[in-house]
């Protein structure tokens, strides 16, 4: 169905041609698959991606560190012309920890979506959980998800804004 429904895009060519995708995750993921069949460049292609609920923090808590977290880790954020450094224990993701700690950065879905918390790294490793909020160009850039971050180095200095 969906190759018939791209098949009656008219043909402006692609310089021309932007596509929007929004809906059921599987659905979405469907359309990226025959998008990039077609060659469509990956910059000409728009996602909206919604959520359903917030991840339950009690439960998140509870999850064993992912692999190379293996202790708290210091973190220097950059925001708003403050400097604030803050260690984050395993399995906690950046941003909760900044905000546990009063610090009051930028944020919405706080499930790696909205990219409202995005910030540069500019130095160190920082892994996310999910990546989908990103675009590759950004991910090769240094950008990274707070809210879905955890520093992988001692060394991570993040810039917001
Ligand atoms: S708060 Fe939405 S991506 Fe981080």
């Amino acid at each position: 169905m969906l190759s018939k429904l791209v098949e009656r895009i008219p043909d402006w060519g692609i310089e021309k041609t932007t596509y929007l995708m929004c809906g059921p995750e599987g659905m979405m993921k469907n359309v990226d698959t025959l998008l990039a069949a077609r060659s469509i460049p990956k910059e000409k292609i728009f996602k909206e991606s919604f959520v359903q609920g917030t991840i339950d923090k009690a439960e998140k808590k509870e999850e064993p560190a992912s692999d190379g977290e293996v202790k708290a880790r210091e973190v220097t954020i950059r925001y708003d012309g403050e400097e604030y450094k803050i260690m984050v224990e395993p399995g906690k993701a950046i941003l909760e920890t900044a905000l546990d700690q009063g610090i009051d950065l930028p944020y919405s879905c706080q499930s790696g979506l909205c990219t409202a918390c995005r910030g540069k790294a500019l130095s160190g490793k920082v892994k996310l959980d999910e990546e989908e909020g990103l675009s590759q160009s950004e991910r090769d850039e240094g950008y990274v998800l707070t809210c879905v971050g955890h520093p992988m180095t001692d060394d991570v200095v993040i810039e917001i804004g």
